[in-house]
């Protein structure tokens, strides 16, 4: 009988703990550094609109007002680092060979026409600028927009190069980085903890389990950033009673200052679906349509 009392009413502290602390997360943790804000991310620069990841798709997405660029860095056999998604250039190039085989002067240009990954059937067709970009490049075109860059390889020196180059642009604050590997995202912290890192797939596991157990407002993350693809978390909002569950998770992110992005949306529907459900940003291969969405919807841009 006592021990069951005992039980009890540790079990009940501990559940009106959790819950006070999900409420009011700033008792144990500080609020992490302020940092830029994103609503409108152009994915690749906008794959739908411009060929993906080039120059030309980059200054379309800054002209159109973006919030944020989303990009993709490898490594070259001369150790440059390029922005392009895939490790081989099959798909984008049409040639069978890695880019880490390559120096940057010999990459070859892209196809005229690329599919869009995130789009079903659907290729968009390029102009002129056919280059995979330096890094430097595009920090140097756009100084003051937010990049998050996607290591996309497991390599040190790609994670030191891109880290050098923050540093020397003067742009930790207006950039996050990572990767869906943790093994990367720990990397990345350990060059350099003055960029913020995404979570990786396997924390976002983590950070589910612990919300769900009631353990996440005891729990210390360093991550600032958390990308949520698309469609999991949005199916899951056709049932009402898991909504409020999801909404009360995305808040209490929210209230420690993680930013959540929904990424790859590329209809309104979605679009509306991830702002209802309060996410800080969307990410979308279709700049121009989630541009048109928000000023429709009255959703204001970033501050
Ligand atoms: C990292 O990339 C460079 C250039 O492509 C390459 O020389 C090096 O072997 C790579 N390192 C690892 C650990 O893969
Ligand atoms: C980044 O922002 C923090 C806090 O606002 C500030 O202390 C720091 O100097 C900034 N760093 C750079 C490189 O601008
Ligand atoms: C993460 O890195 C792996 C290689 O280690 C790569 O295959 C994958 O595409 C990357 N994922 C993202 C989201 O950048």
């Amino acid at each position: 009988m006592c021990a069951a009392v005992y039980v009890l009413s540790t079990v009940t502290g501990y559940v009106l703990t959790s819950a006070l602390l999900l409420k009011c997360p700033n008792l144990l943790h500080r609020r992490k550094r302020e940092t830029f804000l994103s609503r409108h991310i152009s994915h690749r620069g906008g794959a739908g609109e411009n060929l993906e990841n080039t120059m030309t798709a980059f200054k379309h997405a800054v002209d159109l007002g973006t919030d944020m660029l989303e990009l993709d860095c490898h490594l070259t056999k001369d150790e440059q680092v390029v922005v392009s998604h895939d490790t081989n250039l099959q798909r984008v190039c049409g040639v069978e060979a890695d880019i880490s085989s390559m120096t940057y002067a010999e990459l070859p240009p892209y196809l005229c026409k690329l599919g869009v990954t995130f789009q079903k059937e659907c290729f968009c067709e390029g102009g002129e600028d056919k280059r995979i970009p330096l890094l430097r490049d595009v920090f140097d075109a756009f100084p003051n927009t937010p990049i998050n860059i996607d290591i996309k390889v497991n390599n040190n020196t790609l994670i030191k190069k891109v880290s050098e180059l923050v540093v020397k642009y003067d742009r930790e604050n207006l950039t996050v980085w990572g990767n869906s590997s943790n093994q990367i995202v720990k990397k990345c912290y350990k060059e350099n903890p003055q960029i913020p890192v995404l979570f990786s797939l396997p924390r976002v596991l983590q950070l589910l389990g612990l919300f769900y157990t009631g353990l996440l407002p005891f729990v210390p993350l360093k991550e600032q950033f958390l990308e949520i693809p698309m469609p999991s978390i949005i199916t899951k909002l056709q049932d009402p009673s898991r909504l409020t569950r999801s909404q009360r998770f995305v808040a209490w992110l929210y209230c420690v200052s993680f930013q959540v992005y929904i990424w790859v949306l590329n209809d309104e529907e979605d679009f509306q679906r991830a702002f209802e459900l309060g996410a800080t940003g969307v990410m979308t291969d279709f700049p121009t349509m989630l541009k048109e969405f928000m000023d429709r919807n009255g959703i204001s841009k970033a501050q």
